[in-house]
């Protein structure tokens, strides 16, 4: 008698399953050159500088204005804010994916950036934080 055979073994499907799940996920999204101007700058106009600019709060207090390239990488007082490749150390990225302190969290006492304006502004930094 014929022994029954699973069409794909199981392990195997979900090795697949996961790799094409991440394919779909990934691939558009790093094919894909995320621009400053035309992808970054909306988010930022739309969700900080209301803060971010001078005469906001969040201006006057960190020196951090979020109206342009060169406000974005001249950071804060404190040093800067963005490091071009590496997200992880990146805190403008850190204050908006809540990896600080709750009182830093940003936008400040507004409702969190989703999900995909995050990970906009990670592979902008992942791929140079580009002034494109
Ligand atoms: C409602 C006002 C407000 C909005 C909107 C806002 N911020 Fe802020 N931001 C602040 C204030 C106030 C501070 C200073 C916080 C402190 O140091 O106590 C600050 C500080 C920061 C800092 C410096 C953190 C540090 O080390 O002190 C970063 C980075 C930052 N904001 C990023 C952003 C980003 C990115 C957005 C938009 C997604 C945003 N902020 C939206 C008010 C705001």
């Amino acid at each position: 008698m014929l022994k029954k055979k699973r069409f794909f073994p199981r392990r195997e499907l979900a090795v697949f399953s996961a790799a094409l799940a991440f394919g779909v996920w990934a691939a558009p999204a790093l094919a894909q050159e995320v621009s400053f101007a035309e992808d970054v700058l909306p988010v930022l106009n739309f969700r900080c500088t209301e803060c971010h600019q001078p005469g906001g709060d969040g201006y006057e207090i960190s020196g951090l204005d979020l109206t342009s390239y060169e406000g974005v990488m001249a950071g804060t007082k404190y040093g800067p804010m963005i490091i071009p490749g590496n997200w992880q150390e990146s805190n403008l990225l850190a204050v908006i994916e809540h990896r600080t302190d709750r009182q830093i969290w940003m936008p400040h006492n507004r409702k969190p950036l989703s999900k995909c304006e995050i990970l906009l502004l990670r592979f902008w930094v992942l791929q140079g934080a580009n002034d494109n």
